[in-house]
């Protein structure tokens, strides 16, 4: 049989929230290579048989896996024929570097199939009762990467831009959040206007802080809120205290089987 890669993403945190196609490709699946913010009850999904490799990174530092080792990997496995899973979180192109290994994979001749997940962009707002766009409030959206200090020469993210957007989401920004919030200010966005916080959104460990852009900062600090969250910008925060729904410590753990094909 001719070797395959599918770039699954797993969704933001809770098991469940992965695609039908993701998890039918997951249970038939020769080799799983996996990111560390997945939800791990997927890979009990996995056939015995199943090879899982963990190459999940943290941070830029020396003892992280190289993104050109994943890419070999992929290829080396393809290659000999294999049926891969490459099961990222959220969704695999958007700051997963997705992109990079279907380019190597293409660059080999081998073929792939991307499996769209649901970007914690988008879901860690949803579980905060935040709708990225509303009626009257919001039209449009804008996501960012916030690792970056902002205040260093050549950023590469306009942040008068970002200043601007209606809705802006920030993936990545939990260490520079103070920087992100001057600079923000810095550009013309009101210090008084809303912001919030959210991390491990849709697992039992979601924690919501709700503040202004000025106090942003101060009452992540207050609510404990450490990586991987986002931030997000703008009026619709205010509607978090209207359509806050979830409760982490009912939902937030498990995993609703779907069934599988030989039930
Ligand atoms: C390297 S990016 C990957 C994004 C992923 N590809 C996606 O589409 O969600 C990792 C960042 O995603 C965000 N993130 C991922 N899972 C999250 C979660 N359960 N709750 C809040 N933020 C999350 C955080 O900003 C985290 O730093």
């Amino acid at each position: 049989m001719k070797g395959k890669a599918y770039l699954v993403g797993a969704g933001p945190g809770r098991a469940d929230l992965i695609s039908v196609r993701g998890l039918a490709l997951l249970r038939v699946a020769d080799v799983v290579i996996y990111d560390r913010l997945i939800a791990r009850e997927l890979l009990d999904e996995l056939r015995p048989q199943a090879e899982r490799i963990f190459v999940g990174k943290r941070g830029f530092g020396p003892r992280t896996v190289q993104q050109e080792d994943i890419n070999a990997l992929l290829v080396e496995r393809v290659g000999d024929g294999l049926q891969v899973v490459r099961l990222k979180g959220g969704d695999g192109f958007v700051f997963g570097r997705g992109g990079e290994e279907c380019a190597a994979l293409a660059a080999a001749g081998l073929p792939f199939e991307v499996v769209p997940g649901i970007s914690a962009a988008v879901a860690a707002p949803a579980y905060a009762g935040i709708p990225v766009t509303h009626r009257g409030q919001a039209s449009a959206f804008t996501v960012v990467a916030g690792f970056e200090d902002p205040t260093k020469d050549g950023s590469n993210t306009d942040w008068s831009a970002m200043a601007n957007a209606p809705t802006l989401v920030v993936l990545m920004g939990v260490r520079s959040a103070a920087k992100i919030c001057d600079a923000l200010v810095a550009r013309g966005r009101d210090p008084e206007s809303p912001a919030a916080a959210i991390a491990s959104a849709s697992t039992i460990h979601q924690k919501v802080a709700c503040s202004t852009v000025a106090g942003l900062p101060q009452a992540m600090e207050a609510d404990g809120i450490s990586a991987p969250a986002v931030l997000v910008f703008g009026d619709v925060v205010k509607l978090h205290d209207q359509l806050a729904w979830f409760a982490p410590e009912e939902g937030g753990r498990g995993f609703v089987p779907l069934g599988k094909p030989d039930q």
